[in-house]
């Protein structure tokens, strides 16, 4: 169930250049949100920024009501949500999607995230507990390398990578992770980044019968389900192709279900 509320900012910070962790105070929102859920927020009442910003969940803090979420500043909307400051009030619509993360205690498991998509995936390692997680982070250099101590503390193991080896491993997160599943396979694989990386792990997933989930962070207009606007192609298993939203039945989808 979303819910449509005006959140009063609790913290800011920013992580590195260019990109921020904001704070929001709300028990229902925290109570209703799930690992994979997203917010679509309305950074301001200004015509030019009419449409809401979707941006996912980092974080869920139930027991003191609060939730975070991290962001790029990309263009005007995010730059405008880059310039809140706490204590003023947040309008957001969410918890969002319905396709979220399968949360069970999976033996052991791949976590593997590029670039901004790696924020959803801490509420998802959070809730692993269970499990042995293997997270592989990717980033372009070492300037865009976040997070580093929140994942290494809820990883077994947790490799970072860059493209050009400015920073710890050089080289792409899905190659560390299919050496590391070569000596020992995986579970079940979660994903969310770039698109070239998402369909890089949904080969290799399928190619290796691993379930598989990939988030995916289409562009998007209402966030509900009424503007058709992030449609994406899947299938079902009789090979049957039907259009569904990103908004609504995921951003979480099933490797093998996805046409990307
Ligand atoms: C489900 C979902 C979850 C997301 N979670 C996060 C998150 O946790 N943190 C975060 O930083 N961003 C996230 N994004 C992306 C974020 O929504 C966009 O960066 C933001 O809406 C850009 O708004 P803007 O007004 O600043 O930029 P705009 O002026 O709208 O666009 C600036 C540039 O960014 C590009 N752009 C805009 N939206 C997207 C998108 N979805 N994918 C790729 N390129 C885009 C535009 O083509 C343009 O080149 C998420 C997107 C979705 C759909
Ligand atoms: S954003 Fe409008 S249908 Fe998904």
């Amino acid at each position: 169930m979303a819910i449509q509320r005006d959140c009063q900012i609790v913290g800011k910070e920013k992580l590195i250049d260019g990109i921020y962790k904001i704070s929001l105070k709300s028990k229902e929102l925290a109570e209703l949100s799930k690992p994979g859920n997203f917010l679509e927020i309305k950074v301001s009442d200004s015509l030019e920024t009419f449409l809401r910003r979707p941006i996912s969940i980092y974080n869920i803090d139930k027991e003191n009501g609060v939730v975070e979420f991290i962001f790029q500043v990309k263009g005007k909307g995010t730059e405008i949500l880059s310039e809140r400051k706490v204590g003023e009030m947040l309008n957001v619509l969410g918890p969002l999607g319905n396709g979220t993360f399968s949360v069970k205690p999976y033996r052991r498991v791949a976590i593997i995230g590029g670039g901004i998509g790696i924020y959803p995936l801490h509420e998802l390692a959070k809730n692993l507990k269970d499990s042995e997680i293997n997270t592989y982070l990717g980033f372009r250099n070492k300037d865009l390398v976040t997070l580093e101590d929140e994942f290494e503390e809820l990883s077994d193991k947790l490799v970072i990578s860059t493209d050009d080896g400015s920073y710890k491993e050089k080289g792409f997160a899905i190659d560390f992770m299919k050496k590391d599943c070569s000596k020992e396979k995986f579970d079940r694989i979660y994903a969310c980044g770039p698109l070239p990386m998402l369909r890089a792990v949904q080969a290799f997933a399928i190619e290796n019968e691993i379930p598989a989930e990939l988030s995916l962070e289409e562009r998007m207009g209402c966030g509900i389900g009424a503007c058709v606007g992030c449609a994406v192609l899947t299938k079902d298993s009789d090979g049957n192709q039907k259009y569904k939203y990103v908004c609504q039945h995921g951003p979480v989808f099933n490797a093998k279900e996805v046409i990307i």
